[in-house]
């Protein structure tokens, strides 16, 4: 039987409430499948162990981490702690140092959730995002000259290699083509005259392998205008990392809330353990009260099991989120119910396993 050693980061804020329930689901379905089994390690790091030990995670953190298949986050961040320090000392350090340059995040409207868009259904939203994740806008590369002064300056380089352009544009048309689906590269070359043409290069480029592949190119202003009128015109979308965080937040904004927005972060060569997250933070005004929403942790689950070849039970997590969604019952506070994460994980697991 194949076992997989799983990380848990469950972080800060709402982070613990909602992992706790994607380990129940990724528990009862290996039992229930009987093929693979996981082994749960938990990792306490965030803003609280920075509080204790001036650092996120330990100085062996990556190392730990390193020794696990996959890891399960929750999320990082919380008032006393700035941001660029909470992020850049564990989730960015994640996912730059296992060189997860994959972000895939589905957006897609279920059946039931909720969409502001008058005349969007189930069907008309249906995109997988494919965000660059190693570099581009958050390589942290930079300087800041003069602080205080008058004179003072910042400068905040976009990093974008040929090999980290096309790993990423190169992984996108292959899901294309498996999926038989169009190909939408999103970019800004109008303005960004070095990093995005050659971006809207390197996708022309890597595409003369993928005769087969229906593409498109927008402008980022564009897109996330089309996301919102016609969102239909979407299938894979390939994008930089800034504009892959912006474009999603519309994208879970469209598809039924924060709540339901989850993202996998992948090394696809299993060189490092990929990171499984919700995409929503640690929401502070809600932690600790048991309301958060699970099913974007639950909704990551699903990913893991796409990632580790066992795609049926990845197709079956979102239904049971759709048939989850379709009964109403059972539901938290965002999606207008009045049920506890943890009743919503139970009441999941019952449309997962019956
Ligand atoms: C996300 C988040 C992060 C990002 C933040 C917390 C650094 O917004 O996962 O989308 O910008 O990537
Ligand atoms: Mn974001």
């Amino acid at each position: 039987m194949e076992n997989y050693r799983i990380a848990v980061v469950a972080g800060d804020g709402v982070g613990p409430e909602v992992i706790a329930e994607a380990v129940k689901v990724l528990k009862a379905v290996a039992a229930a499948d009987g093929r693979f089994s996981f082994t749960f390690t938990e990792y306490p790091w965030g803003c609280e162990y920075y509080l204790k030990t001036g650092e996120m995670m330990p100085a062996d953190g990556m190392e730990l981490l390193g020794k696990n298949d996959a890891i399960l986050l929750g999320a990082v961040g919380y008032p006393g702690v700035p941001d660029h320090i909470s992020l850049r000392g564990l989730l960015l350090e994640i996912r730059h140092g296992f060189d997860q340059y994959i972000n895939l995040r589905p957006v897609k409207l279920l059946k039931g959730a909720p969409c502001p868009l008058k005349d969007a259904g189930p069907g008309d939203i249906d995109m997988t995002f494919i965000r660059e994740n190693s570099e581009g806008e958050y390589a942290g590369s930079g300087s800041w000259l003069y602080r205080d002064q008058p004179n003072e300056v910042v400068i905040q380089d976009g990093v974008f290699s040929r090999k980290g352009c096309e790993r990423v544009i190169r992984y996108a048309y292959e899901l294309a083509r498996k999926e038989k689906k169009t190909l939408t590269s999103v970019s800004k070359a109008n303005a960004l005259n070095y990093s995005m043409v050659f971006w809207d290069q390197i996708f022309r480029e890597v595409g003369e392998d993928y005769p087969d592949v229906e593409t498109h190119s927008l402008l980022v202003d564009a897109a996330a205008m089309f996301m919102v009128k016609d969102p239909k015109r979407f299938q894979i979308v390939v994008t930089s990392n800034l504009f892959g965080d912006i474009l999603t937040d519309l994208g879970a904004a469209i598809s039924g809330g924060m709540g339901l927005a989850a993202g996998a972060n992948l090394n696809p060569e299993k060189r490092f353990p990929s990171m499984f997250e919700p995409i929503h933070g640690s929401a502070p005004d809600i932690a600790g009260k048991g309301i958060a929403d699970p099913l974007a942790s639950i909704w990551t689950a699903g990913q893991l099991f796409d990632f580790f070849g066992y795609e049926e039970w990845g197709g079956r997590v979102v239904r049971a989120i759709e048939a989850l969604l379709e009964s109403k019952e059972c539901l938290t506070p965002d999606l207008g119910g009045t049920a506890s994460t943890s009743e919503c994980g139970d009441a999941f697991l019952r449309k997962l396993l019956g």
